[in-house]
């Protein structure tokens, strides 16, 4: 059958019908095991009772009306994530790349507060931002923006977890005003910067009168065994950017600010039609009900430890695994060559993960996954890596 679709996507052969939890059934009734959760959006798993419950209810109320009028669990769900990060307040918006779109007219108004006519960002190597031409611009991969030159420009870029670098780059640009990164680089291959890398970003944002400005898009809600990554730091950034697992497949993406960022943008300077609409806001208010109620968060940790320490195991003569990193449910398995095939090869065996960065198998389990699941998964991935990579 022609397709319609714009072939944006290389898309894998096979059609889901449902799910539930980690599970997956396609089109023929097969079965497969989640371990990349929609790129870590459903977190929660598939069909979850709570979310399911709050859409249906609030779709049965109300689903859209403007934010020309308040939206009442719009203001609860900011006052939820204010409680939850320490942020002042929310925009909302339908997805990452939004959420980044009014971090960076953040970062810009705040610079041209500043009186400073070309306000710059320093954004890192091997980062994503979104597919937007400003957050494309402020991608660090050429693919993503090869071909839709002329980029946004402001951007100044340096080597990720690299603080020398980051000291250097403002040493040469006085223009300045923020500095953009996510905590640990999910698209760029699972990087985990080192410990106090968060801290001393803190520390030159604070004396250099920056903006700290935190893509949490892949990291954020729970994923790393804290609610944000940012809080294993005990830090807080100026700005702080949500989306993926806040909806468990709803969408909806926040731009979190606090102090001096948090009163930046008055109404008229930014806009969304559907952003924090009810039935996204009433998804998210039972993503974050749940992550409490079940204390998934902390599961988190000790999930991504068991399944690390599975791997460990199981591919420790392996000479082609490089490297084996996870902080909570984000997990790289590192090879020495590119292995894009392995994610068939797994779709074969009722498997679903990922590989990024050509070498990188990355895992983004749901945090509900169980002790089975963990077994069924080192066990059928492993197998894949130790025959593919003999
Ligand atoms: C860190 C990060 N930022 C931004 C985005 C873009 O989010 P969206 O695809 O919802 O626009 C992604 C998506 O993968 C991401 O991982």
């Amino acid at each position: 059958m022609t397709s319609h679709i714009m072939p944006t996507y290389a898309r894998l052969p096979v059609t889901f019908e449902r799910g539930e939890g980690a599970w997956l059934w396609d089109v023929n009734n097969n079965r497969y095991l989640d371990a990349i959760s929609g790129i870590a959006v459903c977190s929660l798993g598939h069909a979850h009772p709570a979310v399911h419950q709050a859409i249906c209810e609030q779709s049965a109320k109300l689903l859209h009306t403007s934010n020309l009028y308040n939206i009442a669990v719009q203001v609860n769900l900011a006052a939820k994530l204010a409680e939850k990060s320490g942020m002042d307040n929310v925009f909302f918006g339908n997805s990452g790349a939004e959420a980044n779109e009014a971090a960076i007219k953040l970062a810009r108004k705040y610079g041209h507060e500043l009186g400073v006519a070309k306000p710059g960002i320093i954004v890192t190597e091997k980062s994503f931002h979104g597919r937007t031409l400003a957050t494309l611009s402020a991608t660090g991969n050429a693919k993503v923006q090869q071909g839709f030159e002329p980029l946004v420009e402001g951007f100044v870029r340096v080597p990720y977890n690299d603080i020398p670098a980051i000291k250097k780059a403002l040493a040469e640009n006085d223009n300045i005003v923020a500095i953009l990164v996510e905590p640990i680089q999910g698209e760029g291959g699972i990087n985990i910067p080192a410990d106090d890398y968060l801290n001393q970003i803190r520390t030159l944002c604070d004396q250099h009168n920056l903006l700290m400005m935190l893509d949490e898009i892949q990291t954020g809600v729970g994923r790393t065994g804290k609610f944000l990554a940012f809080q294993h730091n005990n830090i807080i950034p100026d700005v702080c950017t949500l989306a993926k697992a806040l909806g468990n497949g709803v969408p909806i993406g926040a731009c979190l600010a606090k102090g001096k960022a948090a009163q930046l943008l008055t109404a008229g300077m930014h806009g969304s039609t559907f952003g924090g609409n009810p039935l996204a806001c009433s998804a998210a208010l039972a993503v974050l009900a749940t992550l409490d109620h079940d204390d998934l968060i902390k599961q988190a940790t000790v999930k991504g430890d068991a399944i690390c320490a599975g791997f460990s195991q199981q591919l420790k003569d392996n000479v082609h695994v490089l490297d084996i990193r996870h902080k909570g449910l984000m997990i790289g398995i590192e090879l020495d060559a590119p292995c894009p095939d392995l994610v068939a090869a797994a779709l074969q065996q009722g498997l679903l993960i990922n590989v990024t960065n050509e070498r990188v198998i990355r895992l983004l389990p749901p945090l509900i996954i169980d002790d089975q699941q963990i077994a069924q998964l080192v066990e059928t991935l492993s197998a894949l890596i130790n025959a593919r990579f003999a």
